[in-house]
C-alpha cells in the first residue's frame, strides 16, 4: 500500500530524526534533573555538582543539568558514536560556549569506564537490563561505587508491573507521530525481553524497530540486592503518586510498598 500525501510540515519516515522523536517520546529531563535536587535534598544535605550519566544517549539529561546553574558538570558516557555525534552537536546549537564547557561526551563501554569521582552518577531509561548475568550487573554497580565520592549517590531507574511480563504493544499519540512500544519478546524462564520503539507518521509511513532492546528483566528486589551486594549501605526507591484518574502525578515520594499496577516506572537511590 503506498504512502498517503505529504502535507506541509508533516514529518514523514524519511524526514525524521529518530533521535529527535525518541527524546520527545521518552525522555523528560527537567523531571529527571528535579529528582536528583530532591534526592540529593532528602538523603544527604547538599547539593551535587559533578554527575556522570551513563548510556547519556542523546545528552537531554546533560543539557538540562548545566542549564539550571553556573557549576554544574557532567560527564556523559555511550558506546554508540552516532548519537554521540547526534548529541555534541545539539550541545553546541543550542548552548553557550560556557555552558557546553561544563558537559563532556565520552565514547566508553560503562563497564570500563575510566572517570573521576563523581557526586553522583545516573543510569536511566533502564539501560543497564542490558547487564543480563548477575555477576555482570554486581560488577557494573561494583564500579559505579568505586567512581562514587565519599557520600555520592547512584540513581537509576527500573520499570515493572502485571504488563511488563507480556508480550504486547502499547501506541501514545505524539505531536505529528505515533510512538510504539513494542515488548516483543518475554522469556518467562530466563528472563530475556527484546523491545522495540517504532514510529508511525501521518501519511502512513512507518520507522520499524527504530531502537531495539535486547535486555533481561530485572526485578526491583534483585536490583536493590545486587546494589547492596555491591557496597551500597543504603537503598531507597521513589514511587510515583496517583491522581484521582490512577495515573501517576509526577510527584516522587521514598516508599517501601508501591502499587501491584500493570505498569510503572520507579526510581532507585543508592548511597555510597
Ligand atoms: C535506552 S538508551 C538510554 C538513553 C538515555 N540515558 C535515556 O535516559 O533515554 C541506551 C543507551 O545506552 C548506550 N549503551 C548501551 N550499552 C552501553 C554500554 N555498555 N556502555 C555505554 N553505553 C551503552 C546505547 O548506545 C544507548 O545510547
Amino acid at each position: 500500500m503506498g504512502n498517503r500525501p505529504v502535507k506541509k510540515g508533516w514529518i514523514t519516515a524519511k524526514t525524521a530524526d529518530i533521535n529527535d522523536l525518541y527524546e520527545r517520546s521518552v525522555q523528560c529531563p527537567e523531571s529527571e534533573v528535579d529528582l536528583i535536587f530532591q534526592a540529593w535534598g532528602e538523603l544527604r544535605d547538599r547539593k551535587p555538582e559533578s554527575i556522570r550519566e551513563d548510556f547519556c544517549g542523546t545528552s537531554a539529561v546533560a543539557r538540562e543539568w548545566v542549564l539550571r546553574n553556573d557549576t554544574n558538570k557532567i560527564l556523559g558516557i555511550d558506546l554508540n558514536e552516532e548519537v554521540l555525534a547526534w548529541a555534541q552537536n545539539k550541545i553546541d546549537s543550542e548552548l553557550t560556549e560556557e555552558q557546553r564547557s561544563r558537559i563532556t561526551l565520552v565514547k566508553q563501554d560503562v563497564m570500563a569506564v575510566d572517570s573521576p569521582s563523581v557526586d553522583c552518577i545516573l543510569a536511566m531509561n533502564f539501560s543497564y537490563y542490558g547487564f543480563k548475568k548477575r555477576d555482570i550487573l554486581k560488577k557494573y554497580f561494583t564500579s559505579v561505587h568505586g567512581d562514587l565520592v565519599e557520600d555520592g549517590m547512584f540513581l537509576l531507574d527500573a520499570y515493572g508491573g502485571s504488563d511488563s511480563f507480556l508480550e504486547m504493544a502499547e501506541e501514545r499519540d505524539m505531536d505529528g507521530f505515533t510512538y510504539v512500544w513494542d515488548q516483543n519478546h518475554v522469556n518467562p524462564i530466563t528472563g530475556d525481553i527484546v523491545n522495540y520503539i517504532h514510529f508511525e507518521f501521518p501519511n502512513g509511513s512507518k520507522i520499524t524497530k527504530a531502537f531495539t532492546y535486547e535486555w533481561r528483566f530485572w526485578t526491583l528486589p534483585e536490583i536493590q540486592d545486587v546494589l547492596l551486594e555491591s557496597g551500597f549501605s543504603k537503598v531507597v526507591v521513589y514511587w510515583e503518586g496517583t491522581n484521582g484518574e490512577g495515573e501517576g502525578d509526577g510527584v516522587w515520594k521514598i516508599d517501601r510498598r508501591g502499587e501491584a499496577c500493570a505498569g510503572w516506572v520507579a526510581y532507585i537511590a543508592a548511597m555510597k
